[in-house]
């Protein structure tokens, strides 16, 4: 009797180890969804290069071309904007863009120009065209990271091909976040372009 009691109470603690432990991990599962589609840092503080944006929301394309800029655009390609997906659906209903947003800006040089202004004619008309990606900008919401920069981080991953690089320390503000806080649209982000935002 004593030896099945014995083995009676070690199956209980045994399984209360167990829920403990499923409690535990279910916990630990759930902040980490929670988290998940936020912006991932690396131990110094430098923001990681997001995965899969490709398939995030696109909400617009602004182009300035060197033609069209004495031919010395500080970005002469398309930047092609996308915003984070979970962001994108809280903004949509709240209209406010959320703590972890993610603003990806990604430059896609222009086919070769054939003409004056730059342009080129294809089979659907004379204009300009995309071509190779060249370079990734990022801008994140985080306000206890960037109270001094109206809670907007500014990130340079290359202006160039890809590979583009791994992580990026956020720039200083005079850099980026001056010209945003000075010009942009709505909370930092130039939404006027973004017809989806709007
Ligand atoms: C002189 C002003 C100016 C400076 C400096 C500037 N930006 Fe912007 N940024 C803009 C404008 C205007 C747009 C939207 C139109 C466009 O892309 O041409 C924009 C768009 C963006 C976007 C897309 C989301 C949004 O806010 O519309 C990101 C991301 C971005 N910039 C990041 C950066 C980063 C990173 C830097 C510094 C390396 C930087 N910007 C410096 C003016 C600026």
């Amino acid at each position: 009797m004593k030896l099945v009691s014995k083995y009676a109470l070690g199956v209980a603690a045994f399984l209360g180890l167990v829920i403990a432990g499923g409690t535990y991990k279910l916990d630990a599962a759930k902040a980490a969804s929670d988290s998940d589609w936020g912006p991932k840092w690396a131990d110094n503080g430098n923001l990681i290069l997001p995965v899969g944006y490709h398939e995030w929301v696109f909400v617009g394309s602004p182009l300035t071309p060197n033609a069209l800029n004495d031919g010395k655009a500080g970005f002469p390609e398309y930047h092609n904007v996308y915003i984070q997906p979970q962001a994108y659906s809280i903004y949509k209903e709240t209209g406010t863009f959320p703590e972890g947003t993610i603003m990806l800006k990604e430059l896609q040089l222009t086919q070769p120009g054939e003409n004056e202004d730059g342009s080129r004619s294809e089979v659907s008309g004379r204009g300009y065209f995309p071509a190779a990606r060249n370079g990734i900008d990022i801008a994140v919401k985080d306000s206890k990271r960037f109270s001094e920069s109206k809670n907007w981080g500014y990130f340079n991953f290359g202006h160039h091909a890809p590979p583009y690089k791994a992580t990026a320390a956020a720039a200083p503000v005079a850099n980026c976040a001056q010209c945003h806080i000075d010009n942009a649209t709505k909370d930092m982000v130039f939404t006027k372009f973004y017809a989806i935002l709007n």
